[in-house]
């Protein structure tokens, strides 16, 4: 069997942790660091290459941005064409991290039609997510992702919204040590479960973490950013367009509607609201790779756009930050 560039058995293992700090930053050799520790004004990315950050566990390089895919369907043909055209544009432009589940209606197999259709697998980092509660459900869950997503091999699998966290995780070590699943993790979207993660992020050694970060919703950057950056751990960042506003899901499109972008959105080479959200949580020195959904590849352009050119520093984050916060209030 071939192995990708990703396979983690290709790679060192040595490195144990990742922190916020300059030198130790540069140590664990993460790409972005100085362009999250620079003044905003300083740092210019070659233009084209997408910024990459890499997971501590595994030395694995990865774009700041991903895609998300719980709207991926199989059956009609013209969704089915426009999902390809997405996922090609994904691809072509750099994008490696896809993120899908079982519960997404038939998306696991939408996308390993089209892995199979457009021979992308082998450039893709494919995570999705495991849901049962005992150990033979959930093998027989997983063998289902395996044959759903065609592919022998998944760089990562996270017990959705923490459930089987008691009972799955020597299933998914059991796999990850033959080789079958790259890396393991686990997610949640909702802060009444953060307690629960955290103990979990305490008590267990994991490649990834999947949490709930945006601008409008900075709760995950409390504790579980920090804790995931001091346990080692990476973090793939779900719904990074809000969801916590008086407006729900996808909220923050709605309070900038209208809205020109700032003077200062230039400073970090943002042509559009989304990529100022996006880059606000590409920015955190503990987030991974954001995975905002889409289904158009219009707004893959956009989104890969976050992660090229300069990224806000500390002081620029907090500017967003302010900045959001008084559209909110007012
Ligand atoms: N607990 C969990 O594990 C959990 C929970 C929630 C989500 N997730 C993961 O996180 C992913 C993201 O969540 P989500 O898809 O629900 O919500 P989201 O990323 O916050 O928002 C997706 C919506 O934003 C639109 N959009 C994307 N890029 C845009 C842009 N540049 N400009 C304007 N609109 C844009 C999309 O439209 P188009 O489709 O038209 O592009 C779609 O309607 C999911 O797909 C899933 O993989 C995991």
């Amino acid at each position: 069997m071939n192995r990708s560039s990703n396979d983690p058995r290709r790679l060192t293992r040595n490195m144990d942790r990742v922190s916020i700090s300059r030198r130790e930053m540069l140590k664990a050799g993460l790409a972005v660091a100085t362009t999250t520790i620079m003044p905003h004004s300083v740092l210019a990315q070659a233009s084209g290459e997408l910024l990459t950050r890499m997971v501590p566990s595994t030395g694995v390089k990865l774009p700041i941005i991903g895609i998300g895919t719980n709207r991926f369907r199989t059956g009609d043909p013209v969704w089915t064409a426009r999902l390809r055209d997405t996922l090609s544009a994904f691809s072509r432009l750099g994008g490696k991290v896809i993120d899908t589940a079982p519960s997404y209606g038939d998306s696991e197999q939408a996308i390993g039609a089209l892995l199979a259709d457009t021979g992308l697998r082998e450039r893709i980092f494919l995570a999705t997510k495991l849901d049962r509660d005992s150990i033979a459900d959930g093998r027989q869950r997983l063998a289902a992702s395996f044959a759903a997503l065609g592919s022998r091999r998944l760089d990562l699998v996270q017990l959705h919204n923490l459930r089987g966290a008691e009972t799955l995780l020597p299933l998914l070590r059991e796999q990850q040590a033959a080789g079958a699943i790259g890396h393991i993790g686990i997610t949640s979207s909702n802060d009444s479960q953060y307690a629960d993660m955290e103990a979990i992020m305490r008590r267990e050694r994991l490649d990834f973490i999947q949490v709930d970060y945006a601008v409008g919703n900075r709760g995950a950057g409390e504790r579980l950013l920090p804790l995931a950056a001091d346990r080692g751990m990476a973090v793939l960042v779900n719904l990074p367009f809000g969801r916590n506003l008086p407006f729900g899901r996808g909220a923050q499109f709605r309070a900038v509607s209208g809205r020109r972008l700032p003077g200062w959105a230039d400073d970090i080479d943002c042509q559009s609201w989304a990529q100022v959200f996006l880059k606000y949580v590409g920015a955190h020195p503990a987030v991974t790779c954001a995975i905002p959904g889409s289904t158009q590849v219009a707004h893959v352009e956009d989104n890969l756009g976050a992660a090229r050119g300069r990224l806000p520093d500390a002081r620029m984050r907090r500017t967003i930050a302010s900045y959001f916060d008084a559209i909110v209030d007012g």
